[in-house]
């Protein structure tokens, strides 16, 4: 029985700042933010979004074309908590009226959250196949302005339908894993923003990359050139571009042409989105999936990475039709109608968006219609409504 993804669904918040502007305030050449980092847009989260909303609004871009009484799984990656106890799960679970008989909780490792939800997925769907399973992750990826890490900053969220024949990307059997105890970001629970070892967390990335991807050809018996596109958890697009540059060294014009194009075309949202942690590696996967044609059964490889650090590498083969579950032109519509900020307008946003409203205090969104929206807290408690 092939087991993978059936839907995926994207959301982004309403404005943005660009990279441009933000070099010219921070005195930096553009190019170092454009081309030396890869980087040409980052979404703003205000105070209205957080983890919870975004992820309601990636599912609900799926919500009304699959059959809603099967969902037997609900899980919840993220680095962006909004609880240290309950799940940000269930917020969404009420939020979609999900069936109480679904089995919801969180994850957490970092940007490798998401990863971990879906091979649970997986493996719950393998057991349970007239289930299916939703994975959500969504994050805000703080550094604070001006420091070194604030270009590569971003927010969003990923939500992926797991269920027996997929009609998007069938997964493979087998992995690769790689974990050690390291500290090249983490974000203590006395902090709002990640504290990071940037250089030291991309040479890790890299080394990571390089472990997982030869182990994962080795346990396959497969060749680099077996693979049509590598795509990777992307905190900033040069990151991922190096990883590919990794994995062509010395093969054929052929095969280095092939994932250096295909890598292009997943790296395209991530460029103006900006890193959404957990959710990044599956954004590059609807880029790649949106902004090329793949011959059905291709093979995908996907890299993914959580600081801290734990790695893994698997893959998946397209399935035929897979552009009919898309739809790019609602995923650019929500690039493009983002309001863009100046700097100093993302500024402000960004610090408030850190600070916790006064209990009774209600939020008001300017968020589209039909958009979920967090509207403060009622005697501590979270309040989510949709415009
Ligand atoms: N034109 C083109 N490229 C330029 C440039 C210019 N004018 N100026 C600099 N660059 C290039 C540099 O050569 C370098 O390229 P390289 O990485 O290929 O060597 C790149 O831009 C970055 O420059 P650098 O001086 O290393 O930047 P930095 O000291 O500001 O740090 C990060 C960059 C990525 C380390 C920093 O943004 C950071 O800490 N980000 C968060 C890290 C992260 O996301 N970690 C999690 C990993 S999962």
């Amino acid at each position: 029985m092939q087991v993978g993804i059936d839907q995926i669904g994207f959301y982004t918040p309403n404005k943005y700042v660009d990279m441009v502007d933000l070099a010219e305030a921070r005195n930096v050449d553009p190019n170092k933010f454009l081309i030396g980092i890869g980087q040409k847009k980052m979404s703003v989260a205000d105070q209205t979004q957080d983890a919870v909303s975004m992820g309601i609004n990636a599912t609900l871009r799926y919500w009304n074309k699959i059959d809603q009484d099967k969902v037997g799984l609900m899980i919840f990656g993220t680095e962006s908590s909004v609880d240290q106890s309950k799940s940000a799960s269930l917020f969404v679970k009420s939020a979609l009226h999900l069936k109480p008989e679904v089995r919801t909780f969180e994850v957490k490792e970092a940007c490798f959250g998401l990863t971990a939800g879906l091979m649970m997925a997986r493996d719950f769907v393998r057991v349970h196949p007239d289930q299916s399973a939703i994975v959500i992750g969504s994050d805000i990826a703080r550094y604070g302005v001006n420091t070194p890490g604030e270009v590569t900053q971003g927010a969003g969220s990923i939500s992926l339908l797991i269920k027996s024949d997929p009609s998007i990307l069938s997964l493979n059997d087998g992995h690769s894993a790689y974990s050690e105890d390291i500290n090249d970001f983490w974000r203590p629970n006395n902090h709002t923003t990640a504290l990071v070892e940037g250089k030291y967390s991309t040479q890790v990335y890299l080394d990571f990359f390089s472990k997982t991807f030869g182990a994962y050809k080795e346990l396959k018996g497969w060749k680099t050139q077996d693979f049509s596109a590598i795509i990777c958890h992307l905190p900033y697009t040069k990151l991922g571009l190096k990883a590919n540059r990794l994995a062509v060294e010395g093969q054929d014009e052929e095969t280095s042409e092939r994932l250096l194009t295909n890598f292009e075309a997943s790296k395209q949202m991530s460029m103006q989105v900006g890193n959404i942690y957990t959710a990044s590696l599956y954004m590059s996967l609807l880029s790649l999936l949106e902004n090329t044609d793949l011959a059905p059964n291709s093979l995908l490889g996907l890299f993914s990475y959580g600081s801290g650090a734990m790695a893994e590498f698997y893959s998946g083969n397209i399935v035929d039709g897979y552009e009919e579950q898309l739809d790019p032109e609602a995923d650019r519509l929500m690039l493009s109608e983002r309001q863009k900020l100046s700097v100093s307008e993302y500024e402000k946003i960004f610090n408030k968006a850190m600070e916790v409203p006064e209990d009774g205090q209600e939020l008001i969104s300017d968020e589209k219609p039909g958009r979920w929206y967090f509207a403060g807290t009622k005697n501590e408690v979270r309040q989510y409504k949709q415009k």
